[in-house]
């Protein structure tokens, strides 16, 4: 595969609104020894853009502050952490036999080399990411996808989702039979959620609004409660036995709300903070009940290969919302900030 010198990328220089993001013309990075370069057939986006993008991560102690999820971003960064593509070219050190494989890349930058490392990083934050034709990555980090049956909008929609669902179910310890609630149902980790905690054998309580409620049903939730009325009393209804794991991108006030919906030895797993992040909730419900509230951060190594066992088999079908060219990046970041879709956008290089 011949690869040129430069490339078209889509970038950000600081924090702001959508007018941040610049097209440029750019060198096509050179992989490094034990790096591959990909050509990315399609990157998907997720939240995280926005608020890197934003910098609406805020540090410790300084929750205003400008930032990136892990700390400042080294400008200028090419965003884009949801990857798919085939490998161009390899570093040193690495097969050759790599080259032109499809491949899924793990956007994680993880503390250690173990199979339970914990993601410190993200591509398209701490390290250049796939809004661009070609981007490079760590050859540990990228996985032969070659005999998927998935195309690569549904491969790219994987990572940073599923992963993190995946990561969220993990923590959560959800178990067959258990009940899971999930919040923001309708957008790429929820969906997620709901597919893979029913796939789990678990009975699956989402949370959704409006128009979307119904394709939250199609995803596989057995009821789905409207956050624009009384979410608990919908959800004690759904559930009168109790919630066993929550597994919620929401927060806000839903914490205060849905903690004493939890049954004993329940686990409330926040995994976001589209509704808040100041939380009060009354700890009195917590600790008489045995209960947990746990944080939860991307996936880890043997979480992500489980995903990528189940991407070969075609054991997961991510809902492709909508595709948009690279050069649009600001108006599919805008699509997804008006929150009007299911599933995941996808830019095309
Ligand atoms: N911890 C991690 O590793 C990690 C990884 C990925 C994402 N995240 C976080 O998880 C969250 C979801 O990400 P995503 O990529 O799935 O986003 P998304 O595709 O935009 O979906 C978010 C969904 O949440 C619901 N929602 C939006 N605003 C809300 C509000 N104010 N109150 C209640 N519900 C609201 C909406 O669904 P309904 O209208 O159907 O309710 C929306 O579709 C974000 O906060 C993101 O930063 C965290």
């Amino acid at each position: 595969m011949a690869v040129p010198e430069t490339m078209r990328a889509v970038r950000i220089t600081r924090h702001g609104g959508p007018e941040v993001l610049e097209a440029a013309e750019v060198s096509v990075p050179a992989p490094r020894a034990g790096e591959v370069l990909v050509r990315v057939g399609a990157v998907a986006l997720n939240n995280t853009d926005l608020w890197t993008r934003e910098g609406a991560y805020g540090r410790p102690g300084a929750p205003k502050t400008l930032s990136g999820w892990r700390g400042p971003i080294d400008f200028p960064r090419i965003q884009g952490a949801d990857v798919a593509g085939r490998v161009a070219a390899v570093g040193a050190g690495v097969a050759e036999s790599l080259a032109g494989r499809r491949v899924v890349v793990d956007p994680a930058i993880y503390d250690g080399d173990g199979p339970d490392a914990n993601p410190v990083g993200l591509m398209g934050s701490e390290r250049d990411g796939g809004y661009a034709e070609y981007v490079t990555a760590p050859v540990e980090r990228v996985h032969d996808m070659t005999g998927s049956p998935l195309a690569d909008d549904q491969l790219a929609a994987l990572p940073t989702a599923y992963g993190t669902a995946l990561g969220m179910i993990a923590r959560g310890r959800l178990r067959e039979g258990e009940t899971a609630l999930v919040s923001g149902a309708s957008g790429g980790v929820g969906l997620a959620l709901v597919q893979i905690a029913r796939a789990r054998g678990a009975r699956v309580v989402a949370v959704s609004s409006g128009v979307k409620i119904g394709a939250v049903h199609d995803a596989g939730a057995h009821a789905v409660v409207d956050r624009a009325r009384d979410v608990a009393e919908q959800v004690r209804a759904a559930a009168p036995d109790g919630i066993d794991v929550a597994l919620d991108v929401v927060a806000g006030e839903l914490v205060g709300e849905g903690l004493p919906l939890l049954r004993e030895g329940g686990r409330w797993v926040v995994a976001g903070a589209l509704g808040g992040y100041d939380l009060r909730f009354d700890v009195r419900r917590l600790y008489l009940h045995n209960a947990q509230v746990i944080g939860s951060a991307m996936h880890t190594p043997t979480h992500f290969g489980l995903l990528m066992d189940l991407a070969r088999r075609g054991a997961v079908r991510p809902v492709i919302a909508g595709t948009f060219p690279l050069e649009r990046a600001a108006d599919a970041q805008q699509e997804l900030a008006r929150r009007g879709h299911v599933g995941k956008i996808v830019l095309r290089p």
